[in-house]
């Protein structure tokens, strides 16, 4: 986070304090001395599934796009490539596959081709691929034919010159994989890039499962990228809710998650269609989510299939559910068990050994939507099976339930801003009756791709909210997390973080909860504010000798807040991290990534006599040190 120069900035938040006795103060009192409730220490998290291009073409660095050939019956991101007086065709093979799970691939058949005329063909990537200079890559295809070494180059689409280039060994007439590593000899950092894979001898050849892997966080094999990664890792995040969203359940019954189908090397691994619209090649899968959660030290929330697909079928609650229910506790097992259970062997294979730590599972998403009523009856046989095995497990449910109580319930709220100010009192009054809560998603949803700082102002003031009632409120994600900003790459509006293939941005709403997750106390300060600004939000919590207030000013006037904290010697000395825009509209984009990004200030205010001027449009989180 950057520090503040003493800029204009400073100067016209000094001019407006000595402005503020214009104005109708408020009053906020925080009575540090009884703060004994604890903050949730799982309150925020991240919410993930494949959507916008999350994955595929985004966190799952992966440069070649349909590499398995899944996509539509035309190969789709392929075209031919024809040097000089060279010709070949293309077409799907159903009938021959690298493996049981893809059984197809692509044909090429290659009439004429010789050392200085080849041919093959091209990958256009996901809106192009990603080359810096020096930048290292890991690629591997899988072939058999009789046109001798695949010729792989990385291709500037402007120069049509290589970049990195590499050969693979003759390929034989029988299904292999061929690895090769390519180097990128670029002068400056581009996504206007694509892939070619060529022969320079007539002949047929089949291509599957085309690979080429950019580094990856941490150098994980299949890997995730560093960008998003060290993004996500700023904002401080306690567990990871995975794999969706709508992605969990499909269109239809048939399209539901299957972990089994995502484990193992990839090409084991069928993909299979998600219901935004795009294949997923599940590159990504169960070990790769939860190596996710162990580099960023989440606890993972694993959202188990419950039975009910997106066009309205469900599977009805009883003897029919049973292989839902086996599958989820084999899940449960692949995630936690030690080695020698069934799954936990497999996840040794696969290559971690160590069972991952789960406490929390998940059962469905959003079930209010089956409107048949099942899912009480089929959380309940769900439930009782998990519990029966595993009684630690804290199970939670996505609609009220009332056959028997749920350790915890999942609320989703999607808000415009004026609907969050009101939801940051949502909590306030609310019965701690009941199954606690975790708000599995949630969003104030203005500005496309990514929210403006509206949003975030509706983001700050509903997580004050949560914060005040962390007793209640356990756990809490945004969502969606990531969209790809390129045309086309977006199936939901609203989008945490943006990026291309190259480079990646936060939005103002990221840098609320980058702020909001780096610095939260554990132990919630009780407080009353007393104000006329219907826009003015607040929390306070406290980590040992220091007091953290948020306070969210959403209005188009400062606010001057007089801070009382009774029963203290005062305050020592403070700092302030602030978030502000001049308008709601304001935003960041992939041009401009960095127009609104937190600000480091001093804490000025004496210690006497506590008062704090928030600009107009401002989200400040404070730092004192309490004596
Ligand atoms: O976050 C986008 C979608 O919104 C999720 O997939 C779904 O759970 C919700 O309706």
């Amino acid at each position: 986070m950057r520090k503040l120069f003493i800029s204009q900035h400073l100067v016209a938040a000094s001019l407006l304090s000595l402005t503020a006795s214009l104005l109708a103060q408020s009053t906020l009192t925080l009575h540090v001395d009884q703060a004994k409730t604890p903050v949730s220490p799982t309150l925020y998290g991240l919410m993930t599934e494949e959507i916008n291009y999350s994955y595929d073409g985004g966190l799952y660095p992966e440069l070649v796009r349909n590499r398995a050939f899944r996509d539509a019956p035309y190969p789709s991101h392929w075209r031919p490539v024809e040097e000089g007086n060279a010709t070949a065709e293309f077409t799907i093979d159903r009938l021959t596959g690298p493996s049981e799970a893809l059984p197809q691939s692509l044909k090429l058949t290659i009439s004429q081709a010789d050392q200085d005329n080849a041919a093959g063909v091209l990958n256009d990537g996901y809106w192009g691929m990603t080359t810096a200079p020096g930048m290292k890559y890991h690629g591997s295809l899988y072939a058999k034919g009789d046109t001798g070494p695949a010729i792989i180059d990385l291709v500037d689409d402007k120069t049509g010159k290589s970049i990195a280039h590499a050969e693979t060994k003759p390929v034989g007439k029988d299904w292999a994989q061929y690895t090769f590593e390519l180097t990128s000899n670029a002068a400056s950092k581009s996504t206007a890039n694509h892939l070619t894979v060529r022969f320079r001898k007539s002949g047929t050849v089949w291509l599957s499962l085309v690979s080429v892997m950019p580094p990856t966080y941490k150098s994980r094999p299949n890997g995730l990228r560093p960008d998003l990664m060290e993004k996500m890792a700023a904002m401080k995040p306690q567990f990871l809710r995975f794999p969706g969203g709508n992605f969990l359940e499909g269109d239809t019954l048939k399209d539901w998650y299957q972990f089994k189908k995502t484990i193992g090397p990839l090409v084991d691994r069928p993909t299979h269609p998600s219901p935004w619209r795009y294949r997923s090649s599940d590159g990504l899968g169960l070990l790769e989510f939860l190596e996710w959660c162990e580099d960023l030290h989440m606890q993972p929330v694993l959202a188990v299939y419950a039975g009910y697909a997106l066009h309205g079928e469900y599977v009805k609650p009883g003897p029919e559910l049973d292989l839902y229910i086996k599958d989820a506790l084999d899940e449960i097992e692949y995630v936690s068990g030690d080695v020698s259970t069934t799954w936990g062997a497999q996840r040794a294979k696969d290559g971690h050994p160590e069972p991952f730590p789960l406490k929390y599972v998940e059962v469905g998403n959003e079930d209010w939507f089956d409107k048949s009523g099942s899912y009480d009856q089929r959380f309940a046989q769900f439930y009782k099976a998990i519990k029966n095995r595993y009684p630690a497990i804290q199970v939670i449910a996505t609609d009220q339930v009332k056959s028997l109580t749920p350790d915890l319930l999942d609320e989703h709220y999607y808000m415009s801003a004026k609907e969050s100010f009101s939801a940051a009192h949502k909590y306030d009054d609310r019965p701690r009756t009941g199954p606690k809560i975790f708000v599995g998603e949630w969003a104030t949803r203005e500005g496309a791709p990514t929210p403006n700082f509206g949003s975030a102002l509706g983001d700050a003031a509903f997580m004050t909210g949560m914060e005040r009632n962390s007793d209640y409120v356990l756990m809490a994600s945004y969502a969606p997390l990531f969209v790809n900003v390129n045309p086309g790459g977006m199936q939901w509006e609203t989008d945490l973080i943006g990026y291309d293939q190259g480079s990646s941005f936060g939005s103002p709403a990221y840098w609320a909860q980058v702020l909001f997750g780096q610095h939260l106390g554990d132990v919630i300060v009780p407080g009353e504010l007393k104000t006329e600004n219907k826009k003015l939000f607040y929390s306070a919590t406290k980590k040992q000798n220091t007091l953290i207030l948020k306070l969210v000013n959403a209005s188009s006037k400062p606010a001057e807040i007089k801070l009382a904290i009774p029963n203290t010697k005062g305050v020592g000395t403070g700092k302030i991290f602030r978030l502000h825009a001049d308008s709601m509209m304001a935003t960041n984009t992939l041009k401009e990534p960095d127009t609104i990004h937190p600000q480091e200030l001093p804490w000025k205010s004496s210690d006497r006599e506590l008062s704090h001027t928030l600009p107009p449009y401002t989200i400040d989180v404070i730092e004192l040190s309490l004596q």
